[in-house]
């Protein structure tokens, strides 16, 4: 499984920093692919020179190339100090004002640099019509469309339903299979279905140990995208315990 933990701003301590390292290191060799996503501070810290199985990703990447850009972190710099991933579009930046076209083109940036993109996806809430699914669709359409076809297989989805972000409980694993199907199919729509079958899709959104087992058995999905509970080394090594 993919197991990415998106620490957000909720790090802000080097010695937490350098334990949560520590942890991810033991534990990524139980098989699983663990990605550090630290704040961008860290990221260079951690992952300049890191040769170990953990693999970093940073929480957001900027639209600049470069140059006269004050402030942003771009993607070459983040492929520059050893990271692989980029998360983009993640619902706290979505609530910032990023909208689809600008995802778009922050995937577009990840990828030529060499970066592979963790795009966040998810509804703000459920209505019973079934509208939200439209919603989604677009946000994979306006995703994937401009790239080649290679260049979609690159992609990894994150579905993160916004009611379950930071909440109390996850989605139940029913419901998560439910909508990866979703999901998949509409991949199958801009890629191919042996492409759909291939992507791979992550849950975000309060996984815990208590729930990523089933989540992970019955959900359909390739791995996890986990705030809280990942920038904690007790609760994090809990969760990954979980999936051995
Ligand atoms: P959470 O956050 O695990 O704290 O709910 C998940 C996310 O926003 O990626």
């Amino acid at each position: 499984m993919l197991i990415v933990a998106n620490w957000k701003a909720y790090v802000d301590d080097s010695k937490l920093a350098k334990r949560l390292f520590e942890a991810s290191k033991a534990l990524s060799r139980v098989g699983h692919t663990l990605v550090l996503a630290p704040g961008a501070p860290f990221l260079g810290a951690l992952s300049l020179g890191n040769r170990t199985k953990v693999q970093f990703a940073s929480q957001d990447v900027s639209l600049k190339e470069g140059g006269a850009a004050t402030g942003e972190s771009t993607a070459l710099m983040i492929k520059n100090v050893g990271a692989t991933y980029a998360i983009v579009g993640h619902s706290e930046r979505r609530a910032l004002g990023e909208t689809n076209v600008v995802v778009a083109d922050k995937i577009r940036q990840a990828i030529d640099a060499g970066l592979l993109p963790i795009v966040c996806i998810g509804e703000h809430e459920r209505d019973p019509e079934g509208k939200y699914l439209g919603g989604l669709r677009e946000q994979v359409a306006s995703a994937l469309k401009p790239l080649t076809p290679k260049e979609r297989a690159l992609v990894v989805l994150a579905y993160e339903p916004l009611w379950a972000i930071g909440a109390t409980q996850a989605i139940h694993p029913d419901d998560l299979h439910e909508i990866i199907l979703y999901i998949r199919k509409v991949l199958a729509e801009l890629t191919s279905v042996k492409g759909a079958a291939k992507s791979i899709v992550l849950y975000g959104g309060s996984v815990d140990p208590s729930n990523i087992a089933a989540l992970g058995k019955a959900g359909g999905v390739q791995g996890f995208l986990i705030g809280r509970a990942s920038v904690e080394p007790k609760s994090f090594t809990a969760l990954l315990r979980e999936l051995l």
